[in-house]
């Protein structure tokens, strides 16, 4: 067990201390950091510009080249069969080669500037130069497939796209239906047909000096597609203010120090590898790992071992991956590097920490955040006491409360909707071009986060579900509505309603149920055909795991399957007196 970390089982809380920590925290004591805490606490962190401008990335990046960090690797990235490295000077210029690749070709700043990449350098690099330049950068998951890229990049009106000669059949097949699209950028040997740029050429026709852009705080930065109960993926706009609340929660939350060799397994196609994959942890001066190969425990193990990986952030389903394996495969590799553990995404089930408190030493630190809020707000802090399953404290100066349907506070132990005081710096500013949805958020002075949670007397957060039908699996976030829209486009679905159905492994796992058009039968082979359907159109983790045929579903009285009582019919639960069914 970890010096500093005395478990104490009876009441089931891990103690600690700090003076035996294997490090000092960045942030000592909670209580006092809360009491001090104030808008200057984050400012005096980041470099504004003269004019009371700022720029993320110069932040991240380049702020450290007056610095000894110049020349120290920021950047080490592992691909199938070769590895490199960038340090902050060299990750400096290629971004600044990309802002001058987009001036070049006549991009506007507040243009969108799409990127569907693997986790390879040239990701990172044009995520910071897309920022650098004043655009808003759009990040994509490369398991997406035509149609979830369509919503997203024809939604925003791109007018750039970078991908790499792998993904591009996928955008091929919907270019046509992205007019505002006018520039594809393709990665590695690549020779570019019309309409298309080469990457590498591109990069190499221009400097590595660029004027980075002052951009005022609140000025639209990047944007992420999040799913909600209904309706298509939303674009959620963050700002460059951002930059506050990144660093200072990845600095006091995943005590993050210079000296520190940082892994986040998350992908830039979703917030935490954008705030805690980029932003964050550079601006703290640390090294990164991006390892660009396919999710496996025993691969993590390794480069945990080989890099020397001291602070790692991860998913709970990632460590449910490796309790499977079991502790016979981390006892083969050298962790002894590891000094900090945290998790995101999906409820942390107890036993997690628990058990790589046994096996590797240390706690896994829960906390909770949400594409829209752009940061950590709820955290277990290497400073104080974990209690397993809880997802910990508000960071210091965020103030968090359970609420009812009115948005007033409900009593501790009680549960309600969480709910969160507005007026943290990365808060979303805006939901690309829909000013009601973005409104929809807030109740009575709070952001209601769509999640069902309760406090303890001691005023630590335990999660309870999602509020809506939202579907969690292997931390993914998916709208049960872009399933369902993309399943009754396959020509034998006549209705489709989909849920999150609980699971071990990866928290849920999608099911669906449909209905048949006539002329057709439940045969295997079209259950099949059906999934791969879904795969191909949305995404390989989008699909659904389970495929249930009725003859008819249950809706409301206008006609609206009824997602929650098929949820309450798979889990055996009472669905209640159905005859007083509203339409809601
Ligand atoms: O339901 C909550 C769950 O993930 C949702 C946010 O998903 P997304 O926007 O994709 O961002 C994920 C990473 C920041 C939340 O509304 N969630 C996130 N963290 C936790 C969690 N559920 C339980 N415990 C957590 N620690």
């Amino acid at each position: 067990m970890e010096d500093g970390v005395e478990e104490k089982t009876e009441d089931k809380i891990i103690v600690k201390d700090v003076s035996k920590l294997k490090k000092e925290p960045n942030m000592k004591d909670y209580d006092e950091a809360c009491a001090s805490f104030s808008e200057d606490t984050y400012k005096k962190e980041i470099e504004f510009f003269d004019d009371g401008t700022l720029n993320a990335a110069y932040n991240a990046v380049d702020r450290h080249l007056k610095t000894p960090l110049k020349d120290k690797t920021a950047l080490v990235w592992i691909g199938d069969d070769s590895e490199k490295t960038f340090t902050y000077k060299e990750l400096a210029e290629e971004s600044n080669r990309f802002a001058n690749v987009l001036a070049k070709h006549g991009v506007q700043r507040g243009e969108r500037v799409f990127l569907f990449l693997p986790r390879v350098p040239e990701l990172y690099i044009s995520f910071l130069g897309g920022m650098k330049f004043g655009a808003v950068v759009g990040t994509l998951f490369a398991a997406f497939g035509p149609s979830a890229i369509l919503d997203r990049v024809g939604n925003a009106e791109a007018s750039v796209l970078v991908t790499s000669p792998e993904l591009k059949p996928r955008i091929d097949e919907i270019r046509d239906q992205m007019p505002a699209l006018k520039h594809i950028i393709v990665t590695g040997d690549y020779e570019p047909g019309d309409g298309e740029l080469s990457f590498d050429k591109e990069m190499a026709s221009v400097g590595p000096d660029f004027d980075i852009v002052h951009m005022p705080p609140k000025e639209r930065a990047y944007m992420l597609y999040t799913s909600g109960t209904t309706g298509k993926p939303k674009g959620v706009i963050h700002s460059h203010y951002d930059i506050l609340h990144q660093h200072l929660t990845a600095k006091w939350i995943l005590d993050l120090h210079e000296d520190d060799v940082y892994w986040c397994t998350a992908d830039p196609g979703w917030v935490t590898g954008i705030a805690y994959g980029i932003l964050g942890p550079w601006s703290n001066g640390v090294t990164s790992i991006v390892d660009g190969r396919r999710f496996d425990p025993e691969n993590w193990y390794k480069v945990i071992h080989d890099h020397k990986v001291s602070v790692w952030y991860t998913a709970p389903t990632a460590i449910r991956m490796m309790m499977r394996e079991g502790p016979e495969l981390a006892k083969k590799y050298d962790l002894s590097s590891l000094r900090f553990l945290a998790s995101v995404g999906e409820p942390l089930n107890p036993e997690a920490v628990w058990w790589s408190l046994e096996n590797i030493g240390l706690p896994f630190h829960d906390n909770f955040w949400q594409t829209e809020t752009g940061g950590i707000l709820i955290a277990n802090y290497a400073s104080m006491d974990i209690k397993p399953g809880s997802m910990g404290k508000p960071f210091p100066g965020i103030t968090a409360a359970i609420v009812d349907k009115d948005g007033n506070e409900k009593p501790v132990g009680k549960a309600g909707d969480l709910a969160i005081r507005p007026g943290w710096p990365s808060l979303m500013i805006e939901i690309w071009k829909n000013k009601e949805k973005f409104d929809e958020y807030f109740r009575n002075g709070w952001y209601i986060t769509g999640d069902k949670a309760r406090v303890d007397e001691d005023g630590y957060f335990w999660f309870i579900g999602r509020a809506d039908d939202v579907i969690n699996t292997s931390g993914h976030r998916v709208g049960p509505f872009e399933i369902e829209s993309a399943l009754i486009e396959h020509p034998a679905v006549a209705e489709a309603g989909v849920i999150g159905k609980p699971d071990e492994l990866r928290g849920e796992i999608i099911k669906a149920f449909i209905t048949l058009q006539k002329g057709y039968d439940p045969s295997d082979d079209l259950m099949e055909d059906i999934k791969k359907f879904i795969k191909k159109r949305l995404a390989g983790h989008a699909y659904p795991k389970e495929i249930e045929v009725r003859d008819s579903l249950p809706k409301t009285r206008s006609g609206k399957i009824m997602r929650r009582v098929l949820k309450a019919q798979e889990l055996g639960e009472d669905i209640g007196d159905t005859s007083t069914l509203e339409d809601d």
